[in-house]
C-alpha cells in the first residue's frame, strides 16, 4: 500500500526516477505499473496517463494491461484486502459461504471497500494452495481450511492491528 507520508508529487518523482533508470522503456510496462501501484496504492487514470506518456505508449494499451490483470486496481483499496478464493478446490469446500459471511460481517459486497477504508473484499481464482482449501488471503497472509465461523476472528485479527499494516 502507498506510503501515507508521501505527497503525490514525491510519488511521481520516484516513479520518474525508476522509469529513467530502465534500460528498455516499452518492454517494461507491467514492471512500471507494479511500481506505480506500490507508490500510489492503486492506478487511477492520471497515473495511467502519466505512465503512458513516460513510456511513449498509447493510453489505450496501458489501460488494456491494467484492466486485464487482476492484481492491478483502478480503485483505492482498504488497508486489508480480504480475498476469498473461488477456485474449484475452494469452491467445492464451501468458499462461497465464506464470502457471504464476509459480506454480511463487513457490510460490503465483493469488490467494495468499507467506509472506514479498513477492508476491501474481493475474490480470487486459485492461489496455488488448494491443499489448504478453502483459502482466504488477507493482503499477503494465507488462511487455510477456513470456515464461516472463522470469519469473525479473521476480521478481529485485522481490527486489532488497526490501520498500521502495509498492504
Ligand atoms: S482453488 Fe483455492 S487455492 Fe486453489
Amino acid at each position: 500500500m502507498a506510503s501515507t507520508t508521501m505527497t503525490d508529487e514525491a510519488r511521481y518523482e520516484e516513479l520518474d526516477r525508476y522509469i529513467a533508470d530502465l534500460p528498455d522503456h516499452k518492454g517494461s510496462l507491467i514492471q512500471v505499473l507494479h511500481v506505480a501501484q506500490d507508490l500510489f496504492g492503486y492506478l487511477p487514470q492520471d497515473v495511467q496517463m502519466h505512465v503512458a506518456r513516460k513510456l511513449a505508449l498509447p493510453a489505450a494499451k496501458v489501460y488494456g494491461v491494467v484492466t486485464f490483470y487482476s492484481f492491478f486496481n483502478t480503485e483505492p483499496r482498504g488497508t486489508y484486502t480480504v480475498s476469498v478464493c473461488l477456485g474449484t478446490a475452494c469452491f467445492v469446500r464451501g468458499s462461497e459461504e465464506i464470502l457471504k459471511e464476509f459480506e454480511k460481517q463487513l457490510k460490503v459486497k465483493s469488490d467494495q471497500t468499507t467506509p472506514d477504508n479498513l477492508f476491501t473484499l474481493t475474490t480470487i481464482r486459485c492461489v496455488g494452495a488448494c491443499g489448504l482449501a478453502p483459502v482466504v488471503m488477507v493482503n499477503d497472509r494465507v488462511y487455510g481450511r477456513v470456515t464461516a465461523k472463522d470469519v469473525a476472528s479473521i476480521i478481529d485479527d485485522c481490527m486489532a492491528k488497526g490501520g498500521s499494516e502495509n498492504g
